[in-house]
């Protein structure tokens, strides 16, 4: 696919996610405060800075795990098929389980996600999702905890591809396309 110019608006800066992190994990730790261990399950690749901050404010015994599920091709449509690019490692029978999404966008990822990880049999599982895009939805899903409610825009940074570029600023922006010339 050729690339379209594009230009990134900051959109959340990285001030303003690290203190929404911080609100989210006290939740987080209110929630588990109890656990024998809380298994954190990344979806690949979007949730890997998320999942890093996370974990890192999280003062509780903690596993990390990943699945990676297809969602995005290198466009900009979501594709209503979802399937499971690589499984969990390890266990989560019996266990708390927190699923760390980068976006909820139609919701069909989530959804699926969760119903997988549901038959595995865990004691409890709770979704935490850095961005929502609600006029997106298609099946009716919300994570147990939001970052931050955005519209229909394309985001990149903190985790959050375009074509696989841009995961790495530190901030959310948002793509503009620009006109040649
Ligand atoms: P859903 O299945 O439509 O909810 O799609 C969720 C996935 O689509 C997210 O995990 C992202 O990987 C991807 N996605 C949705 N919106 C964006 C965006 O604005 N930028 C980059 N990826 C996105
Ligand atoms: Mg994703």
């Amino acid at each position: 696919m050729s690339q379209q110019p594009y230009v990134i608006d900051t959109l959340i800066s990285a001030k303003q996610i690290a203190a929404r992190v911080e609100q989210l994990s006290d939740d987080i730790h209110t929630e588990f405060t109890n656990t024998d261990k809380l298994i954190v399950v990344g979806l690949l690749r979007g949730s890997f800075v998320f999942i890093a901050d996370i974990v890192r404010e999280l003062n509780l015994p903690v596993e990390v795990d990943f699945l990676e599920a297809s969602s995005y091709g290198n466009s900009t449509e979501s594709s209503r098929e979802v399937r499971i690019l690589k499984d969990l490692r390890g266990e989560i029978a019996g266990r708390d389980v927190l699923v760390v999404e980068d976006i909820v966008d139609t919701g069909h990822t989530l959804t699926q996600v969760v119903k997988l990880l549901e038959a595995k049999g865990p004691r409890k599982l709770k979704t935490i999702a850095l961005l929502d895009k609600p006029s997106r939805r298609e099946v009716d899903i919300k994570a147990d905890w939001t970052g931050f409610e955005i519209p229909d825009e394309f985001v990149v940074g903190y985790g959050i591809d375009y074509a696989q570029r841009n995961r790495n600023l530190p901030y959310i922006g948002k793509v503009r396309f620009t006109d040649e010339a």
